[in-house]
C-alpha cells in the first residue's frame, strides 16, 4: 500500500469516518488514487464543525434589523441619471467592466438534466439561458464599443457540459477570447449520524459549496488575478437563470462611484410578502440580506407609513463589486447554510440505498452573506417588467412560461424604441 492510502486510513480512523474505504479495493487504479486524493483533501475539522453547526438555528433576536435605503432608478430626475449614466459609461469604455455568470447549478427543479444555462427558455423562444444572455453581452459590446470580458462561474459537476456547448454553438458570436470559465469548490455531503457520504460509484459524495464559494473559486482559480490584469475595476455578477438581468448596467456603477460603495445592488418590489426572494435590509448597521425561508411572518408583512412593504426591495441576485471588495472577501470564507436533501449513498454494509425522504445535509454559502463585510450598499430599485424574468420551477410562478412572455414584451419594447 502506498504512503498516501496509508495516511488517508488514519485521518479516517482520527475523525471516525473509516467507512469512506468501505468500496475501496472494487475501484479501478484510477479511481482509487482520486479517492485518496478526495480524502487527503477535506478539511475534516471544518465537517464537524459543519455538522455541529446544522443543529443551530439562525436567530435574528440578537442583531438590529431595519430596512435598507434605495435609489429608485425611475424616479431619478433626467440630469441625475445622466449624469450617473456618463460616469458608467467612462468605466466600461475604458475596459474597466467585467461580468460574472454564476452558472454552478443544474435545473434539476426544471426538470433538466444539464446545466442549467444550457435550458430553453420556452417554446416559442427557441434559446436557451446561456443565448439569452450571451445576446445582452454582445449589445452591450456593440452599444458602447468595447470589451467587456466575461466569467462564467461553473462546477465540476457540470464544467464540461457547459465549456462544450459554448463550443458547439461557436460562444453565440463572441469573440472566445473574451469569455473565460472557472469551476467553483465543492464540499462534502453528511449523512445525518455525522458520517461522510459515499456515492454510489465509491466515491465521496460531493455538492457545489454554494453562489458564496464564487469569492474563494475567484480568487483560487486566478479569475481576480486576471481581472487585475486587464485593469478591471467593477465587476457584474448575477445568476444564470434571470433571462432579463441587466448585467451591464453604467447607471449602476455610477451610482456606486457617487455613493462611494464598494458594492452596489439591485432590487425589484417584492410582490407580496410570501414570495420566495430575499430582501435586502441593514444588520447591525452593514448591508445584508434576509431570505426568505428565514423571514419571520411578522417582518415580512410589515409595512412603511406609504403603505409599501418595510422589507420590500427584493434581491435578485444581481450585483456588482468593486475588485477591492471582491479580494477582501475573497480572504476569508463565509459561512455555510445547510440544507437537508435526497441523497443516494452506499451505506457501511456496502449497499446502495435510495432514500424517498431527505436524509443528507448539503452546505451552501451565498453570496449575499458577503454584504456585511462591506461599509455599504447602494441599492437602486428597477422595474421587474425590465430586468427579472428568473427560471426557477417547471410551471406556475418563475417558470419558463412567465420568463417567456416578460421576455417576449422586452424583446417588443426594445423595437418600438
Ligand atoms: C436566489 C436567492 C434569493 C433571490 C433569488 C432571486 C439564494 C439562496 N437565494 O434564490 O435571495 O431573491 O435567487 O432569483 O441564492 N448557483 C451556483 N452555484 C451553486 C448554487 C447556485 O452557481 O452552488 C447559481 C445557480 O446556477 C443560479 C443562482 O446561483 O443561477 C441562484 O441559485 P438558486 O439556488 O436557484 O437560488 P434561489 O433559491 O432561486
Amino acid at each position: 500500500m502506498d504512503i498516501n492510502y496509508d495516511n488517508a486510513k488514519q485521518i479516517l480512523k482520527k475523525y471516525n469516518q473509516e467507512h469512506l474505504l468501505i468500496c475501496y479495493d472494487k475501484l479501478s487504479t484510477e479511481e482509487k488514487e482520486e479517492l485518496i486524493k478526495q480524502i487527503l483533501n477535506i478539511n475534516f475539522e471544518q465537517i464537524l464543525e459543519l455538522y455541529e453547526k446544522t443543529k443551530q438555528k439562525i436567530n435574528f433576536k440578537d442583531s438590529k434589523i431595519e430596512p435598507i435605503s434605495y435609489i429608485d432608478k425611475s424616479k431619478l430626475e433626467t440630469k441625475q441619471k445622466e449624469e450617473l449614466e456618463e460616469q458608467g459609461i467612462q468605466i466600461i469604455k475604458q475596459g474597466k467592466y467585467a461580468v460574472v455568470t454564476m452558472a454552478g447549478g443544474q435545473g434539476t427543479r426544471l426538470g433538466h438534466k444539464a446545466p442549467k444555462g444550457t435550458f430553453e427558455i420556452g417554446k416559442d423562444i427557441h434559446k436557451s439561458l446561456f443565448e439569452a444572455l450571451s445576446d445582452t453581452i454582445k449589445e452591450a459590446q456593440n452599444k458602447y464599443k468595447a470589451n467587456i470580458p466575461w466569467y462564467i462561474m461553473t462546477s465540476r459537476e457540470n464544467n464540461i457540459d457547459t465549456v462544450n456547448f459554448f463550443e458547439e454553438h461557436n460562444y453565440f458570436g463572441i469573440n472566445k477570447q473574451d469569455i473565460k470559465f472557472f469551476i467553483q469548490g465543492q464540499l462534502p455531503m453528511i449523512g445525518t449520524d455525522g458520517k461522510i457520504l459515499l456515492n454510489d460509484k465509491g466515491m465521496i459524495k460531493e455538492a457545489a459549496d454554494g453562489h458564496g464559494g464564487i469569492f474563494e473559486a475567484m480568487s483560487k482559480s486566478g479569475i481576480l488575478e486576471d481581472m487585475k490584469q486587464k485593469g478591471i475595476e467593477w465587476i457584474f455578477i448575477a445568476g444564470v437563470d434571470n433571462v432579463l438581468a441587466g448585467m451591464v448596467d453604467p447607471i449602476l456603477a455610477g451610482l456606486a462611484i457617487k455613493r462611494k460603495c464598494l458594492a452596489a445592488g439591485k432590487s425589484v418590489v417584492k410582490n407580496d410578502p410570501k414570495e420566495k426572494v430575499g430582501v435586502f435590509c441593514k444588520k447591525n448597521n452593514k448591508p445584508n440580506v434576509i431570505e426568505y425561508t428565514e423571514i419571520t411572518n411578522e417582518m415580512a408583512e410589515a409595512i412603511d407609513q406609504n403603505g409599501e412593504l418595510l422589507y420590500g426591495e427584493s434581491h435578485i441576485l444581481c450585483n456588482l463589486f468593486n475588485i477591492k471588495a471582491l479580494e477582501q472577501i475573497a480572504k476569508n470564507k463565509l459561512p455555510y447554510h445547510s440544507a437537508f436533501k435526497k441523497a443516494k449513498y452506499i451505506n457501511e454494509e456496502g449497499k446502495l440505498i435510495e432514500p424517498t425522504e431527505p436524509n443528507a445535509y448539503k452546505y451552501e454559502a451565498f453570496i449575499f452573506d458577503a454584504f456585511e463585510r462591506l461599509e455599504d450598499m447602494a441599492i437602486m430599485r428597477v422595474k421587474r417588467e425590465e430586468e427579472f424574468a428568473p427560471v426557477k420551477n417547471a410551471d406556475g410562478v418563475d417558470s419558463p412560461e412567465t420568463a417567456t412572455k416578460l421576455y417576449i414584451k422586452y424583446l417588443e419594447n426594445k423595437k418600438n424604441k
